[in-house]
């Protein structure tokens, strides 16, 4: 497995690889298994699985939220080498933005809905960093999960309007046996925390309706910014300790 932090350096590697199938896992690292799922299936579907870890500064409306996100590179690195990845990209936003943010993508009703509506600029930078990526790699697949679904609906379509060549993939949400998702955020998360976390599949896979699923959620004691119901999905964002938590399931 070859860790690449300079673009230029990686570019030219990316040209001789020409001929073979090539997919492409992007991430912000802190890996677990939902991670894992997608590039298992990256690793079995291609010749070349790429990996990115990059922390995305421009989809980060809150500070904060940016200087906590967990950083583990070493043991990030050891599980991509155990999966079998071929090639990991870990440049510094200095060399994915070399003009710093003065072009970026933008979707009309972007700021309308749920992430777009409450993360002011998250759903730009994703689409931006997720272009910028996507060119560098040139994958004929590239894989995102269901647990960030508005993202992955957004790529989905970004991709299209854009005529990228590379295949979007959705992978299922997995959940740990409390029905948590994953997510690199729980590492945020006390003991106690972990569980009550765990209400937030419950309610949303059991309430009669959203307005009930978000009078359940404060009952466990968690500050709702939405529940709201999409596409045949019931999807909720909810802070506890501090921690923003997403999740979404199919309705029915
Ligand atoms: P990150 O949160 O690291 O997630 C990387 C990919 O893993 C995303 O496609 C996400 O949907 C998927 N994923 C996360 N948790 C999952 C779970 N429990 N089950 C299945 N898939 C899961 O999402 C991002 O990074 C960034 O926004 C990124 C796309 C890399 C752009 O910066």
């Amino acid at each position: 497995m070859t860790v690449w932090d300079s673009v230029s350096a990686w570019r030219a590697r990316r040209l001789a690889m020409e001929g073979q199938s090539i997919g492409f896992v992007p991430t912000m690292g802190a890996l677990h298994r939902g991670h894992a799922s997608l590039v298992e299936r990256c690793r079995g579907e291609n010749q070349i699985a790429v990996v990115s870890i990059f922390v995305n500064p421009a989809q980060f409306n809150d500070p904060r939220d940016l200087d906590r996100y967990p950083r583990p590179l070493a043991s990030d690195l050891e599980l991509l080498g155990q999966l079998g990845v071929d090639h990991v990209l870990a440049p510094a936003a200095a060399e994915l933005y070399p003009h710093g943010y003065a072009f970026h993508l933008e979707a009309a009703g972007c700021t309308d809905l749920m992430e777009g509506a409450h993360r002011p600029g998250f759903l730009q930078g994703v689409m931006t960093i997720v272009m910028k990526l996507l060119h560098l790699v040139s994958a004929h697949r590239a894989y995102f999960g269901e647990k960030d679904f508005q993202q992955l609906r957004t790529v989905a379509a970004m991709a299209e309007e854009f005529f990228l060549t590379t295949e979007i993939v959705a992978c299922p949400t997995v959940r740990a046996p409390s029905g948590l998702a994953e997510s690199s955020r729980n590492r945020l998360l006390s003991a106690a925390g972990l569980e009550t976390a765990a209400c937030l599949y419950r309610i949303l896979t059991t309430a009669a309706t959203v307005e009930k699923a978000a009078e359940a959620l404060r009952a466990e004691g968690l500050s709702v910014d939405y529940v709201e119901e999409h596409w045949g999905r019931r999807f909720a964002a909810a802070w506890l300790e501090g921690v923003r938590l997403i999740d979404n399931v199919p309705i029915g």
